[in-house]
């Protein structure tokens, strides 16, 4: 199922949801992009998970 718009994406840096699909909105284009705008993956650097959670964000807009 996909995630909500207010849930936590990475908890390390307290990014939402929301906050990844902003970033694709205004222009992010790869996983790097998004990292780069939201700082979301830049916590424990060893989850994956919320990067996995970016890949599907930004697969659902392209
Ligand atoms: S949950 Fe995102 S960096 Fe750990």
């Amino acid at each position: 199922m996909y995630p909500d718009r207010n849930e936590i994406a990475c908890d390390c840096m307290s990014v939402t949801v929301g906050d990844l699909e902003d970033a694709v909105a205004a222009g992010a284009r790869t996983v790097e992009a998004v990292v780069e705008i939201t700082k979301a993956g830049q916590g424990c650097g060893a989850c994956g998970g919320c990067k996995e959670l970016i890949k599907v964000i930004l697969s659902k807009t392209q």
